[in-house]
């Protein structure tokens, strides 16, 4: 076993971390603040490559592995969770999804520029009554032959106005259950789509997540990704590399926060000498590292198990709800170290403490991970 990155990592990792300090730091609270995408910044992470890191070379990707995709991710979620949760959907469950199982034309037509970033996607499962019960899908795709009809709303989608191409799951036979549902490709200019409210949130506040409205929206059959009845299968196993990006997001959140009060802990006085001198304040920079770098370790593994091919799905549920864990910890220390200080957007650690509760919910509550986790144990 071999804890060492190779040149190529520490490249990554570097290029990851001087494109957030340069360009995502100078204006994060103020795009936190006014709920502003950041627009420009998104199309430099395409330029750069960041948009569609594992995909294959020939579909326009980085062909990266995973392991590079989580070092870009703690990088970027360092300074800016609101970008890095752009960059997660598309890598992860858009272009992961579509490289896995589109067809041929798809990933021409859908793929590629998704790689390049000259476009972004969103991937569409949760509703107003189907978050964690993910199987009780209320749109309807309706066969009719030649094209699905597709009706129905979505909630809390990510990317939801910014994105031209969205991954929609749509029950097309109630009675088959769970294996009635379709993963269609919808297009944002097909007739009958709808972009609905921009939701009002607590944290990452830059990206925007909003609900769907789909109205009689004809989707081309050609536009079906797998076999009919696919889509839920299609979308659990795409979750399974997406809570790896979300585990790598948690873990940035963390790392950020801790780097800040580590510094801070340096350079403020009290009682005559800095803080990071009082043991009150090692105990809590100990166990911030220490929860840090097992995080790490847990993301690195399903990073490494999917890029060895090997069933990852229970050790992403593990890296995404330990990490997400140790995003809320950390970062409520870290407002601690500052005492008033933490408290004011200046300096960075209340925002980074407001986006880490994201973690706990998106890609599967903490609940639904232990879910996935003790089915495994279980194997139930
Ligand atoms: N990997 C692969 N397949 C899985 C799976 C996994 N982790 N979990 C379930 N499945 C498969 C099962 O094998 C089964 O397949 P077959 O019937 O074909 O054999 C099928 O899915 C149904 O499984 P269950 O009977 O276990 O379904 P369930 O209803 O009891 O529970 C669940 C499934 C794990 C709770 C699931 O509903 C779930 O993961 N819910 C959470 C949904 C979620 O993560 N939503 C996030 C929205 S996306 C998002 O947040 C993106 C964003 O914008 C940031």
């Amino acid at each position: 076993m071999n804890f060492e990155l190779s040149e190529e990592h520490l490249a990554v990792k570097e290029a990851a971390r001087s494109f957030a300090e340069s360009e995502l730091l100078p204006g994060v609270i103020e795009r936190d603040t006014k709920q502003e995408f950041p627009k420009e910044q998104v199309k430099q992470m395409g330029e750069l490559g960041f948009l569609g890191m594992m995909v294959d070379p020939k579909y326009d990707g980085g062909g990266m592995d995973t392991i590079s995709y989580v070092l870009a991710m703690e990088e970027i979620s360092k300074i800016d969770a609101s970008a890095s949760v752009i960059m997660s959907v598309n890598n992860s469950l858009v272009c992961g999804g579509l490289e896995k199982y589109g067809t041929e034309e798809q990933k021409k037509k859908y793929l590629s520029p998704l790689a390049r970033g000259e476009i972004i996607g969103a991937f569409c499962l949760s509703e107003p009554e189907a978050g964690s019960d993910a199987t009780s899908q209320k749109t309807l795709a309706e066969d009719k032959g030649e094209y699905y009809l597709l009706n129905g709303t979505k909630n809390w989608i990510t990317n939801g106005d910014s994105a031209s191409v969205y991954l929609v799951m749509a029950q097309t036979d109630p009675d088959k259950m769970h294996h009635g549902i379709n993963a269609l490709i919808v297009e944002k200019k097909m007739d009958g789509f709808v972009v609905g409210k921009k939701e009002d949130k607590l944290g990452i506040r830059g990206s925007d997540t909003h609900s769907l409205m789909f109205n009689d929206v004809k989707v081309p059959k050609e536009n079906r990704i797998g076999k009919n009845g696919f889509g839920f299968n299609f979308a659990m196993d795409t979750l399974n590399g997406g809570r790896i990006g979300i585990a790598a997001q948690a873990l940035g959140i963390a790392s950020g926060a801790y780097e800040r009060a580590l510094n801070y802990a340096k350079e403020r006085k009290t009682f005559g000498v800095a803080i990071s001198q009082h043991q009150v304040i090692q105990f809590k920079l100990a166990d911030m590292a220490t929860q840090i770098d097992a995080a790490r370790l847990l993301c690195l593994k399903a990073a490494s198990m999917k890029d060895q091919k090997k069933d990852y799905s229970q050790t992403s549920a593990m890296a995404k709800l330990f990490a997400s864990q140790v995003a809320m910890d950390v970062t409520i220390e870290a407002v601690q170290i500052h005492g008033g200080y933490g408290y004011v957007k200046e300096y960075h650690v209340e925002r980074l403490m407001r986006d880490a509760k994201i973690t706990q919910i998106y890609e599967g509550t903490s609940e639904i991970q232990k879910i996935v986790i003790s089915r495994e144990l279980l194997k139930l």
